[in-house]
């Protein structure tokens, strides 16, 4: 059984078959994929959801594959950490780190809209699946196209960090560097996609791709026994997983799993790439492109797709959304080490670097619950903060030199 149903246009709500479409022909808006809620409403149970693998899957009514998931078996249901000794150092009271940077098999919360976008891409009669990437759609896209057997084309700016490429060149993909940015590399691959018969996982199969985001929100609210927080803060680049944490969340109240009021979903951007905040602060409704510059090349994106969505979803919500300096992005990366032993990427640097700015600006209440998206692995990016660490003690191999390094501490 399933209950996808097709796809639909989400500004004029024009239906479309389920291709690997991503745009409306009426009035160019995305397009995103239609569900029978009221199957779901019907057949979907919390117990029936606890009672099964602890994937990305346990949620596939209302996720858009038409068969069995072929990818992804074991992605997603990362760990839900309750960060005591971070909140202390905060100043807030009930935190938690939704821990994306060990998802399987790739280490970032791509594994779990990949898992979507290339089992869809089997069932669509693809063999070549590919993406235009910031380092770790590449790193995923071409872990799941190994295990299915698909020929695999990765498009990537070319100032990438070498964890990034090599992660990806390990798998015996063709890897594609572009001098340009990603918002050039992007634009090549649209040209691409349309040519060439690649499915693409962030562009022509989007629509399948970005609902693979939800689950993210949807494990947040599983393991938080079914509740909501009242904050979640996400990290935004081309801005797919910001606005399917509100969707994830609203499907929730809307089958019934769960009552609470929707949290408030606050954004989080690199000063050196903040379209998205800044047009939150300016109150404008679509973000103006920017140039990115900033050492969170994974969300260094300028011209984000789904950058009004994003806007939408964090104003509908009551939340709010700051830029941090890569200064702020690193404290925040070893905050996190320090306290949690969660090495994670500039992006999660950028995520919690903005949890502590709008903390202090009392957009979020100390006295409130709080999630905080890690979504990336610092293992992939140590170039980024090996400058900034202490240095390893350096001794000879007697236990003297050990006891006058202890007493000179
Ligand atoms: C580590 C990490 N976090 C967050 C994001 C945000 O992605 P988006 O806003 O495109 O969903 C990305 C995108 O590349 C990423 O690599
Ligand atoms: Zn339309």
């Amino acid at each position: 059984m399933t209950y996808f149903t097709g796809l639909q246009c989400f500004l004029c709500g024009t239906a479309f078959p389920a291709k690997a479409l991503f745009v409306c022909d009426q009035c160019l808006g995305p397009l995103e994929p239609a569900y029978d809620y009221e199957a779901v409403r019907a057949d979907m149970s919390r117990t029936a959801v606890a009672s099964r693998p602890k994937n990305l899957w346990r949620y596939r009514e209302l996720l858009p594959i038409a068969g069995e998931p072929r990818t992804g078996l074991h992605s997603g249901f990362t760990p839900l950490v309750r960060a005591d000794r971070l909140a202390r150092e905060i100043g807030l009271q009930e935190l938690y780190l939704k821990d994306d940077s060990v998802n399987h098999p790739s280490l970032s919360y791509k594994d779990r809209v990949v898992s979507v976008a290339a089992t869809r891409a089997v069932e669509l009669g693809f063999q070549k699946f590919g993406c235009a990437s910031t380092g770790n759609l590449a790193n995923s896209v071409s872990a799941h196209a190994a295990r299915l057997g698909l020929d695999c084309y990765v498009f990537i700016p070319k100032t990438l960090e070498p964890g990034k490429i090599i992660g990806t060149s390990i798998t015996n993909a063709h890897v594609v560097a572009i001098d340009g940015t990603y918002d050039d590399v992007n634009r090549l691959c649209t040209q691409v996609a349309d040519r060439f018969e690649i499915g693409f996982a962030n562009i022509n199969l989007r629509a399948y791709y970005a609902e693979g985001a939800k689950t993210h929100a949807f494990e947040i609210a599983e393991q938080l026994g079914w509740t909501f927080p009242k904050h979640v803060v996400v990290p935004v680049a081309g801005g797919t997983l910001l606005p399917r944490v509100g969707k994830g969340f609203r499907e929730l109240r809307d089958i019934g799993f769960v009552s609470d009021s929707m949290p408030k979903i606050h954004a989080a951007q690199a000063a050196g790439s903040a379209p998205v905040i800044r047009a939150l602060h300016a109150g404008l409704e679509y973000p103006e492109p920017v140039k990115p510059d900033t050492i969170a090349k994974s969300i260094a994106i300028g011209n984000p797709a789904d950058g009004f969505q994003v806007l939408q979803v964090v104003r509908e919500t009551g939340g709010w959304g700051a830029m941090v300096s890569d200064s702020q992005i690193l404290a925040a990366m070893k905050l996190l080490a320090e306290t949690e032993g969660i090495f994670t990427e500039p992006a999660g640097g950028t995520t919690l670097a903005v949890t502590l700015a709008l903390v202090e600006e009392g957009k979020i209440p100390r006295d409130e619950s709080v999630v905080v998206s890690i979504t990336g692995n610092g293992y992939k990016t140590t170039d980024a903060i090996s400058g900034q660490l202490k240095p390893v003690v350096q001794l000879g191999r007697s236990l003297k030199e050990f006891e006058t390094f202890l007493a000179d501490r």
